[in-house]
């Protein structure tokens, strides 16, 4: 066997590790996610970003289409990040290997002479689907070694109610894992704790809560209520329309959490993602659109960073605990949605894994209580 093959299967060998290595990381694959934000990816500018511990590079054509290939070339793996975009291909820096952008697809081999019989169109470079949406650049990932589906579904957008509006985005890094990133984000009972502000709630305010949930496609509905009666904000907006508020909370796989107030002709839409990068880190982002005339931007963002960085701060204490790998806790019915969102997760996983139909761990409607 010569050198070149076996070096062609140790790196097969090195690939079908980083797949498995992959799957045990509790990624889902086959979902967008976000990966940057669209104003960084401008000009002719070659953007390193991660999602599930792929490395990627991102980039606009000149025709203002976003693109986002592995960021590694086929040739000698360097990062294509290091490389050159023309508009249209990316040029490798190690021996100028030429990508279309697009389709990641090899259009030029420079030290290919006439006697040469490769099929450079045969080569291709690591590349996943891409969009753009709600400010987003959004990659569809792909399973590992798998080939992509015909159809895939498009990206995510957010649900706006009028033409006219505000929209602004916030996002924060936290140093743990997907899971404990989204079951922070859907806990209840940490808010008074973690989230006491004089704008928001004091702890002395906490008292008992109903909540009816009810399932939904791949995900459960917190269904529309009137929100609590301790939270500031939902006060002043009824006070304003003078009419009653409701709120609906999804949660969906694989990431999403998406919040509508709405009151009389006034709306608030928002969604969190928290999104894996790496198995040990993961990013919340978060955007929000509202006709409220009376919040300006600035308002919102001031006390948006304020709630985020509770939240960052809460997991940065959580991550230097986990490290120590101390056994859980998950009680009812505080952690509910945290006990269906890893039954959702499990399940979706069997159900890709035999063919057969997803089965929701919800059999219907149920009313969860707490007190927060
Ligand atoms: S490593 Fe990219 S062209 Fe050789
Ligand atoms: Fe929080």
């Amino acid at each position: 066997m010569s050198e070149a093959v076996r070096t062609m299967m140790r790196m097969d060998a090195e690939a079908a590790q980083e797949a498995a290595a992959q799957a045990d990381a509790g990624f889902l694959w086959d979902f967008w996610y976000p990966a940057a934000r669209s104003t960084e990816i401008r000009g002719q500018k070659l953007v390193k970003a991660m999602l599930l511990e792929v490395p990627l590079v991102l980039g606009r054509t000149s025709e203002g289409k976003v693109f986002a290939m592995r960021d590694s070339c086929p040739h000698r793996g360097i990062p294509l990040s290091y490389g050159r975009l023309d508009g249209k291909v990316v040029e490798c820096c190690y021996h100028g290997w030429r990508f279309d952008a697009c389709s990641g697809q090899c259009v030029e081999i420079p030290s290919l002479s006439s006697q040469d019989k490769l099929k450079v169109e045969r080569i291709f470079a690591g590349h996943y689907p891409c969009e753009e949406r709600d400010g987003y650049v959004w990659v569809y990932m792909n399973s590992p070694g798998a080939k992509l589906p015909e159809t895939i579904p498009a990206a995510p957008a957010l649900i706006v109610f009028s033409d006219k509006y505000k929209i602004t985005h916030l996002s924060c890094e936290l140093p743990s894992h997907i899971d404990h990133g989204i079951i922070g984000l859907m806990d209840p009972a940490h808010g008074p704790f973690v989230h006491q502000s004089w704008f928001w709630r004091k702890r002395g305010s906490i008292h008992e809560k109903a909540k009816q949930f009810e399932p939904i496609p791949n995900g459960f509905r917190m269904s529309p209520h009137s929100p609590s009666t301790n939270s500031a904000p939902y006060q002043l907006l009824k006070k304003i329309t003078g009419e009653p508020v409701t709120t609906t909370i999804d949660f969906v796989l694989p990431n999403l959490r998406t919040e509508i107030d709405q009151s009389g002709k006034m709306w608030f839409s928002s969604r969190a993602t928290v999104t894996p990068v790496r198995r040990d880190l993961c990013r919340i982002d978060f955007v929000a659109a509202w006709n409220l005339f009376f919040l300006p931007v600035w308002i919102f963002r001031m006390f948006g960073k304020t709630f985020l960085r509770q939240d960052q701060e809460t997991m940065i204490q959580q991550a230097e605990g986990l490290k120590h790998n101390p056994r859980l806790m998950l009680i009812d019915d505080a952690d509910r949605p945290a006990k269906w969102y890893f039954a959702l997760k499990a399940n979706l996983i069997e159900s890709r894994r035999t063919g057969g139909p997803m089965v929701h761990p919800m059999e219907g409607p149920v009313t969860l209580r707490w007190r927060s």
